[in-house]
């Protein structure tokens, strides 16, 4: 499953961006600005942004932070963190390729963890997705916060279900034909409509560990914003 995973990214990485942004017309970039500017309110000096992709979570966090903080880029695709690494003006930056669920890292490390679009990612069951939760618990100091940005579900049926509609009629055909691979965005598009609502994501938070979790819904919650403490 990783492997499929590592794969598929590393087959999207030269139009990911691209893709995205017409896919959600332009709003995954006032998401991620918005998910960054809540983030940096933790402060300290140790950051990490997990499953950074190309690095636009990233690139948000460093252009918030002072020179004293240290940002920490890591993904297990080198083909998207390639892409991270031609970004300019990011000299507090550092990439990593490692796996999401064994960070080599010491427990208590960083300030601030941040995940964007990828949660769905690390979601194969329930239980995977908890250990990966406790991974990042781990290596947050205590009073760190935790920063999720992922898609969700809206609480209303009707728009519920015209967000599934435009996940099947557009993400899937659109995002096919225009990254050249099908199998890549039929399996993006498979995972949105099974992802947590708000309210689910919240308790798998606090099972792992992390306490005063709350969340802003974006869009009637086809996004949210998840911020836990640990
Ligand atoms: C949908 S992209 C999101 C990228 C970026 N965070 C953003 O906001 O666009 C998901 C990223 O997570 C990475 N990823 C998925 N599973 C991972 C894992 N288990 N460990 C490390 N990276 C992973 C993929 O390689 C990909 O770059």
């Amino acid at each position: 499953m990783i492997k499929g995973i590592q794969k598929i990214f590393s087959e999207v990485a030269d139009t990911y961006e691209l893709v995205n942004h017409i896919l959600t017309f332009g709003l995954d970039i006032y998401w991620r600005r918005k998910a960054a500017r809540e983030a940096v309110k933790v402060g300290g000096r140790y950051w990490l942004d997990v499953c950074s992709g190309t690095g636009e979570m990233t690139q948000n966090l460093s252009r918030l932070a002072n020179e004293e903080i240290k940002i920490i880029s890591a993904d297990f695709s080198y083909a998207m963190l390639a892409k991270a690494l031609k970004k300019r003006n990011q000299t507090n930056v550092f990439f990593l390729e490692a796996e999401a669920k064994c960070l080599p890292f010491p427990g208590k490390t960083f300030d601030l963890v941040t995940i964007s679009f990828a949660t769905r990612n690390i979601d194969s069951n329930r239980q995977y997705l908890l250990s990966h939760l406790r991974e990042f618990y781990r290596i947050l100091k205590p009073g760190g916060h935790f920063v999720n940005l992922e898609t969700s579900q809206p609480r209303s049926k009707f728009l519920r279900k015209a967000f599934h509609l435009y996940v099947k009629l557009a993400v899937k055909p659109i995002g096919s034909f225009l990254s050249g691979s099908k199998s890549g965005y039929s399996y993006l598009s498979f995972t949105i409509p099974r992802f947590y609502s708000s309210e689910e994501l919240s308790s798998l938070l606090y099972q792992a560990g992390f306490s005063h979790v709350r969340y802003h819904q974006q869009l009637f919650g086809i996004s949210a914003i998840h911020v836990a403490t640990r």
